[in-house]
């Protein structure tokens, strides 16, 4: 999927007092590509990612997906948006409770307009023994596995992941990101992933680097580092 963003701005208000939180974002990313945001806490990226999924709406700008100008969607178009092509992963992996590691991925599958099979999806993030658990029996990062699992099954054209590895230790979050690398080349996911850590900027394609709401420099990386080789 090709994102194209241009002049995006956005406020929030508090109380009488508008702080502009994006402040003319340019950008750029062309599909099937690696794309990782970098920059300071309270920069704007969290915005930045959800006004792109459609969580969010901006108050200026241009954001075209794949040439649709989603601003411009309403509504309910924004929801189908959001529901057929988008995929995300957060921070705290947000898997409902009582359900199994299977449900949780049918409940996602089942509203998608071309879901992959499940149990193959399940086999990609080598959680297929743990299918009938619930989310309280598995480590923070089988439970990061199975929300990467229940955000690819829908087979979006984008996966925003909002600082997938924020939780987990370092061998934890260099398989989490060999994963998304694999999500990557196989099913060819367009991916745009948040992180604090300038070490995982390597495996991108891109690297937007954002301060206090603008992109400050964008970097090109020519050749990109496999995820079993990135250290920090
Ligand atoms: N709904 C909201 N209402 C008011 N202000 C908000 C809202 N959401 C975000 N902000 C403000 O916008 C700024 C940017 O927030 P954002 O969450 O995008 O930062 P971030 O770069 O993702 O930071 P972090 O690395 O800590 O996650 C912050 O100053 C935040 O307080
Ligand atoms: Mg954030």
């Amino acid at each position: 999927m090709f994102i194209y963003i241009s002049g995006l701005k956005k406020s929030y208000m508090s109380g009488e007092v508008k702080t502009e939180v994006l402040k003319g974002i340019e950008m750029q990313l062309e599909k099937g590509e690696v794309g990782v945001i970098l920059g300071p806490s309270g920069s704007g990226k969290s915005t930045l990612m959800n006004i792109l999924g459609g969580i969010d709406r901006c108050d200026s700008g241009k954001v075209l997906v794949d040439g649709v100008e989603i601003n411009k969607l309403n509504e309910n178009q924004l929801t189908d948006f959001r529901r057929e092509d988008i995929g995300f992963i957060f921070q705290f992996y947000n898997l409902v409770p009582n359900l199994t590691v299977g449900e949780n991925i049918e409940v996602v599958s089942n509203i998608s307009k071309s879901p992959f099979n499940i149990d193959e999806v399940l086999k990609a993030v080598e959680m297929q023994d743990k299918k009938h658990r619930f989310p309280r029996e598995l480590s923070g990062g089988e439970q990061q596995r199975v929300s990467i699992a229940r955000a690819i099954v829908k087979n979006p054209k984008l996966l925003l992941c909002d600082e997938p590895t924020g939780a987990l230790d370092f061998q934890t979050s260099r398989s989490i990101l060999k994963l998304l690398q694999k999500v990557n080349k196989e099913f060819g996911t367009t991916i745009l992933m948040i992180t604090h850590n300038a070490a995982i900027a390597a495996m991108a394609n891109r690297v937007f680097k954002v301060r206090s709401g603008e992109i400050v420099e964008t970097v090109v990386n020519q050749v990109t580092v496999p995820a079993e080789r990135i250290e920090w």
